[in-house]
Formats: C-alpha cells, structure tokens, sequence
C-alpha cells in the first residue's frame, strides 16, 4: 500500500472511520434477524452477537462431507469462479479447497460455467487436473476469462451463473478503484446473483471496503464472506453458553502463533503486498473476538510489535529472500494489541511469527463472571475447553468430523436454491468490512508505536 493511501485509510480509522463502525454497530442484526434458520443440518445458528437472540445449535448436525446424504438429483447448478488459486482449488498449505466442497455439495449438477484468472496458464492447469478425474462433467464445458468485465459481456441469457464464487487475492477488489471493485461491477451488473467473497474484504482503504458494503446492502444481493471458522460446532457451542447463560463478556484474548518456516510466497512477509499477517491471517481471530465480544471500539486499540530489525525479531528459517523487500515493508514478527469493546470488554491480540515446522498454535479465551471457555487449535483439531462457575475442573468439547469450509459452502448453496432462510450464513459483507478495520486499526496502532520509539531514539 502506498503511502498516500495508508494516511487515507490512518484518517479514516482515527476520525471518521471510527465513530462510522459505531454507528453501525448494529448492522450485524440485518444478518441475523434476516437470515436465522433452524440449523436442521448444519448445526450452525444464525446468532448476532445482541444479547437477545436464541440459540439453536445442533450438536449433533452432520457436517462432514463424507457423512452427507448423497447429493440429490436436479437441474444444472451454474457457478463462475473467480480464482484459479489455493483457496478455490487446494494446495498443501491447508484444508481449503471450495471447488472440492461444492463438488461434494452439487454432485453431478455443479457445472463451472467460467473461470475468471488473468493467469491463463495456471486456470489451464487447474481444469485439466479436474478434466482428467471424476468430476469432469462440471468442467469440461468451463471458459476461462482473464477479467470480470470479458466474462460478462460473453454471458448469453441462458448462461447466468446461480452464484459467483470469488477467491482472487484481496488487492483485486473491495475498493471503489476500476481493476479493484470487483463486486462494484457485479453487483452493477449481475445484480442478484449471489456472491461469495473469501476474506480479507480488501487490502484499500478502509472506508472504500464500507463503501463497497453498502452498494452491496442497496443491491440486495447475498453474499456470504470466508470466515469459516464461525460455523464449527465448538464456536457455536461456545455462544450458545454465552447466550444461554446471558453472559456478559469480560474479556477475549486471543493468541495466534504461526509456524513461518514453510510459507513461501514473497508476497506474504511484504506488508505493501498483502498487508501483513493481522490484516490477512490474525484476521481469522480478530473476526472471532467480535463475533464473541460485539463491536470493538476502534479508537480505543492500542499495540506493541517486534520488528524485523530488532534483536528478538531476527528468524533462522524464513523461506523467501527478505532482501527482496523494502526494510520499511517488512513485517512484523509480533504484534500484541489490546482494546476495549464497546459492550466493555477488553479484547487482546498475541500474533507471533515465530514457530518452525508445519503446525500453528492458537487459541482464543473467553472470560465471563464464573466462566472460562478456551477454544483450541481451531484449524487443525478445534477443542473447547470450559469452566462452569463453582467448579475447578475444566470440561472438554469435542465434535468429530466437523468441517467448517464445508458447512459455509452447503450453507450458502442452500439459502441460494430455497431462500435466505433455508441456513445461517455467518459472516456478511459489512460483518466482515467490520473485522477488516479492526484488523487496520491494530496494524495502525502498532506502527504508531514502533515509528514513536525510532524517532524517539533518533
Ligand atoms: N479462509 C481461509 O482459510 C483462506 C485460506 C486461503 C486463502 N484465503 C483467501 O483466499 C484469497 C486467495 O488466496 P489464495 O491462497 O487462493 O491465493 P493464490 O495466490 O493461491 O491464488 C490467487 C489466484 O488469483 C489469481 N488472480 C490474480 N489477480 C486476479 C484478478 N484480478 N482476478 C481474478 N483472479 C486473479 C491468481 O492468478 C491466482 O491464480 C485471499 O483473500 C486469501 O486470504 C482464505
């Protein structure tokens, strides 16, 4: 991000931008008030995080997608891709991989009508490894488009996609800029085809992804966003204690340590690239602690970092040439944040680049009058761990099978084939725009107080 916009979006956060998410800080009920559905399925409700929503969490929903009911019989589902990457197609890197969810979820009736790539090569690729297995029949018909704009004005009426799957890298769109307002142009003009969007919203300005949010709103279209991890069982278990028990949050404190030694895009230790590990991968937790917490007061956020260039900042293993990036672009190796929620509680952020191997440690606290309840390695094996009041002992929740990638795609596919109602959709466009200033303002915060202890020292 240039310079220029970074003080754009420093502007927005510290004075209009703030009081902005406060005024919204109900908007989160459009979601749940329009969207709530009995979870007869998925075992996800569709809870707000106002007090008095129900909830009707389904411990015992089937949502791994070896243990669905074979998909039924029907007409052709048509999808347009937006993404020939990892998180539409798979890699190594992790679980994801939405086009293998919607296979599972459509069966014979998924066809990929396009796949809009600018990377021609690697869209190619992508549909001949589907082209030679047994999926064939949802790609063989599939073009490639290098832009939006080349794909819609080949659509013939027939054609119309029932949903458009968007998983390019977030540079690409959530501003208000042409080349970078993909859902601008979708919404002008495919209107009510439903959108789904994988987070961050953006990597612009702050106040262009709200923009963004509300042309979304006036268009009516529905869109569901890629924070996945609201819908496992243990997350809903865990607002379900907090909402049957009328709990008031006290704090959340969440840690997040990834293991760096196997992430090799050049791209992700360039903070002018994909914006830094809070805003593209601490963005997971911070969207957890308002979906527990409510609104986080943005002008309250305060943080502390180690930089590269510091002695505790110096790593052994890093896969990529660092020397490659600006020092000044380089990122930090820990941020830890705190700031309070406008309900009053305190929230906090350990993110630490700092483990080697494959695995990350993280884990997100909850603390309320007599109640702990310690979610647990969300990504790879989610556990709650929970303390009741009056007792010492700490109670463990576990749910067998639960795939969240999965219960996100069945339940967007749902409410596009039998309404808005049919199953909760968690995150919507604004929600989420919400967790990306969060995760702006701590940035911000961090770089404060970094930049005050250089010129302090000079
Ligand atoms: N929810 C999750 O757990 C999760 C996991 C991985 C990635 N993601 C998100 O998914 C998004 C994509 O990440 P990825 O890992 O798939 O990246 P990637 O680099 O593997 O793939 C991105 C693809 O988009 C293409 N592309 C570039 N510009 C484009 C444009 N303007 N229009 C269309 N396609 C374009 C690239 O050529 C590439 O094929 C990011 O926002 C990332 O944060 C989410």
């Amino acid at each position: 991000m240039s310079f220029a916009v970074a003080n754009l979006v420093r502007r927005g956060v510290s004075r209009s931008f703030a009081p902005r998410v406060a005024q919204r800080a109900g908007v989160s009920a459009f979601l749940t008030t329009g969207l709530r559905a009995t979870p007869r399925r998925y075992g996800v409700a569709a809870f707000s995080t106002k007090q008095e929503s129900t909830t009707d969490f389904d411990p015992e929903a089937v949502t791994a997608m070896d243990k669905q009911a074979p998909p039924s019989p029907g007409g052709d589902f048509r999808i347009a891709i937006v993404g020939a990457g990892n998180i539409n197609f798979g890699s190594d890197e992790g679980p994801w991989n939405h086009s293998f969810r919607l296979e599972h979820k459509l069966g014979p009736r998924l066809k990929v009508t396009a796949l809009i790539d600018p990377s021609e090569k690697r869209a190619k690729q992508v549909l001949k490894t589907k082209c030679e297995s047994f999926v064939e029949s949802a790609y063989k018909d599939t073009k490639i488009f290098p832009n939006a704009e080349a794909y819609i004005a080949s659509l013939k009426p027939g054609d119309r996609p029932h949903a458009i799957w968007v998983g390019s890298p977030p540079a690409y769109r959530g501003r208000m800029e042409k080349n970078r307002d993909l859902e601008v142009v979708l919404c002008r003009e495919l209107p009510d085809i439903p959108l789904f969007v994988e987070k961050p919203v953006s990597t612009g300005p702050v106040d262009q992804a709200f923009e963004v949010a509300d042309l979304i709103k006036e268009s009516k279209t529905l869109v569901s966003v890629g924070y996945m991890l609201r819908y496992l069982k243990v997350v809903q278990k865990m607002k379900q204690i907090l909402e049957d028990n009328n709990l008031n949050v006290m704090s959340i404190n969440a840690r997040y340590i990834m293991a760096y030694e196997h992430t090799a895009k050049l791209d992700w230790w360039d903070k002018t690239q994909n914006c830094g590990p809070i805003i593209e991968q601490a963005t997971h937790f911070c969207d957890l602690a308002r979906y527990f917490g409510g609104e986080a007061d943005l002008s309250s956020v305060m943080a502390h970092s180690v930089e590269h260039d510091e002695p505790a900042g110096q790593l052994s293993k890093i896969p990529v040439d660092e020397s490659l990036i600006e020092p000044e672009n380089r990122i930090p190796r820990v941020t830890c944040a705190t700031w309070k929620f406008e309900k009053g509680a305190v929230g906090s952020l350990t993110h630490c680049v700092a483990l080697q191997g494959q695995n990350y440690s993280t884990e997100l606290d909850v603390y309320a009058d007599g109640h702990m309840l310690r979610l647990v390695d969300p990504y790879n094996s989610p556990i709650l761990y929970f303390r009741r009041p009056g007792d010492d002992h700490e109670e463990i929740v576990r749910y067998q099978n639960d795939d969240p990638f999965f219960s996100e795609v069945s339940n967007f596919i749902d409410c596009i084939e039998d309404g808005p109602n049919a199953a909760p959709i968690l995150s919507s466009y604004e929600d989420a725009t919400k967790t990306y200033a969060l995760t702006w303002a701590i940035r911000m915060a961090s770089e404060r107080t970094a930049n005050a202890k250089k010129n302090s020292a000079n």
